[in-house]
């Protein structure tokens, strides 16, 4: 995650092929729920920075790297999507959802913005949902889409890195099991 960005605009076929990296990644059923609002308009930007509560940032010593960024995309999913998908034919009626898979199909799409922005030579952050209330009136976005939350994007600057960092990566071991758990 990169929490500072130049001013150096993302050149948009650029941004187009890494919208399609999200737009392509898997869904299950390929339901296809994922949803993106990409913005752009500086004056957007800035009041989605102060929705997303940026001040409290630059009070803990980061930079104005929500407003700063030059593209926003807000990773978004119609659950609808799924149900309707999951009560079709083939998929044998009902699921039980205990595992919501809009998150993951969500959080796939997110992962693979992410890669294709390293890709294209640029940086990239997120904001989770729980910082982004007042996001969907500003937006338009309807109240049956859920907001996963907000994808930072732009050319890479120095930034104050993360104080979660400091726990450490957990050792591979407890993480990984072989054969079994
Ligand atoms: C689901 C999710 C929610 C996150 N929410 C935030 C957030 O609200 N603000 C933030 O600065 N970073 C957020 N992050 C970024 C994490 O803090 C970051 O991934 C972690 O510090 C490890 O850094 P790295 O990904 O650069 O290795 C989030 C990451 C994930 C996966």
């Amino acid at each position: 995650m990169v929490r500072n960005y130049t001013d150096e605009p993302v050149d948009l076929q650029a941004l187009d092929r890494i919208i399609e990296a999200g737009v392509r990644a898997p869904s299950a059923g390929f339901s296809q729920g994922q949803r993106f609002v990409v913005i752009t308009d500086s004056e957007t930007r800035a009041r989605v920075a102060q929705a997303a509560g940026e001040h409290e940032y630059l009070e803990k010593g980061f930079d104005a790297w929500i407003s700063r960024a030059p593209v926003h995309i807000i990773i978004c999913a119609d659950k609808k999507a799924y149900l309707d998908r999951y009560s079709e034919q083939d998929k044998s009626g009902t699921d039980d959802w205990t595992v919501p898979y809009w998150w993951i199909d969500a959080g796939a799409s997110f992962m693979a913005i992410l890669y294709a922005a390293v890709d294209e030579g640029l940086a990239a952050g997120f904001l989770g949902a729980h910082t982004t209330e007042g996001l969907r009136s500003m937006l338009g976005i309807p109240q049956d889409i859920l907001v996963a939350g907000i994808v930072t994007l732009g050319h890479g600057a120095p930034d104050l890195r993360s104080g979660s960092l400091a726990r450490g990566r957990t050792a591979r071991d407890e993480v990984i099991h072989w054969d079994s758990w």
